[in-house]
């Protein structure tokens, strides 16, 4: 998406509003514990024909760091695409991530870090009414009550700037709460969004990360079917067992606030 959106000419804000803290260790104690890289990206890096979906990750993976230890966050992927008069917000909450992201990027051009709650901002400040953006929303969803606050942040941004791309990413834990969730983001406004999903495993009975998908607000037209064509073979790639989707969110779009009549067609003064 960010490939796209910077192919077109025009000046481009790129807000991340859950930044975290830019570049991963993926040797790290951390991600060690987990060992989640080896099945995922170090699938994909050692892949002879890799997907077409994974090849600007890998690139911007092989761009950072060719021994593939370092990892590119969302910040370090946007930053990477960004050219001369486009701008990129990162906004974190939590200090240390914040320090990190500061000492990465603080007083590159065009960059700005901020301590922030990304939630309000979205609610209230950005994207701004005017210009072309896109919006990172990667929470952690650890909160109670998160789901919701989203739910009434993305309402007010869509209101607000109708024509922003948004990405929202979102896991399933249980299914049923996932469903109830991506119901209310239709009903706030996100109707024929496009939702896109991967899993790991087919739904279980129990609480546990099955799948993650992404909502796709103002997606670039013809994306749904690419993604439909190549998301099983990514699917296939990185071994996953449960079921890929591109859907469309219920119901129509929020309707877009009618453009001001120019002056000569509104009756104004000549
Ligand atoms: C899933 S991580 C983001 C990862 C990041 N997008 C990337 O690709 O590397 C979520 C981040 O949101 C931060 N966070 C949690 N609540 C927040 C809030 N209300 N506003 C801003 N950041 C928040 C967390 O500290 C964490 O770093």
């Amino acid at each position: 998406m960010l490939a796209r959106a910077t192919a077109r000419p025009g000046r481009l804000l790129i807000v991340d509003l859950f930044a975290g803290a830019g570049v991963y260790d993926l040797e790290g104690p951390p991600a060690r514990k987990t060992g989640e890289a080896r099945e995922g990206i170090g699938r994909l890096l050692e892949a002879s024909d890799p997907p077409a979906l994974a090849v600007p990750l890998l690139d911007a993976v092989r761009a950072l760091d060719p021994g593939g230890r370092r990892y590119p966050g969302s910040p370090e992927l946007a930053r990477a695409r960004l050219r001369p008069g486009d701008r990129l917000v990162l906004v974190e909450l939590h200090p240390t991530d914040h320090a990190d992201l500061s000492a990465r990027y603080g007083g590159r051009e065009g960059v700005e870090v901020r301590r922030a709650d990304g939630l309000r901002l979205l609610a209230g400040t950005f994207p701004p009414p005017v210009g072309r953006a896109v919006v990172l929303i990667d929470p952690a969803y650890e909160l109670e009550g998160e789901e919701p606050a989203l739910v009434e942040a993305l309402g007010r941004a869509l209101a607000r700037q109708p024509a922003a791309i948004y990405l929202l990413w979102y896991p399933v834990l249980e299914r049923a709460r996932t469903e109830a969730f991506l119901a209310a983001l239709a009903e706030a406004g996100l109707g024929g969004a496009l939702r896109v999903e991967l899993a790991r495993l087919p739904d279980g009975a129990r609480r546990g990360l099955t799948a993650s998908g992404m909502v796709i607000v103002n997606a670039p037209h013809g994306l749904d079917r690419w993604l439909a064509r190549e998301l099983p073979i990514l699917a296939a790639a990185l071994g996953l067992r449960g079921p890929s989707r591109v859907e469309r969110l219920p119901g129509r779009p929020a309707p877009r606030r009618p453009r001001p009549l120019a002056p000569a067609l509104s009756g104004g003064r000549r």
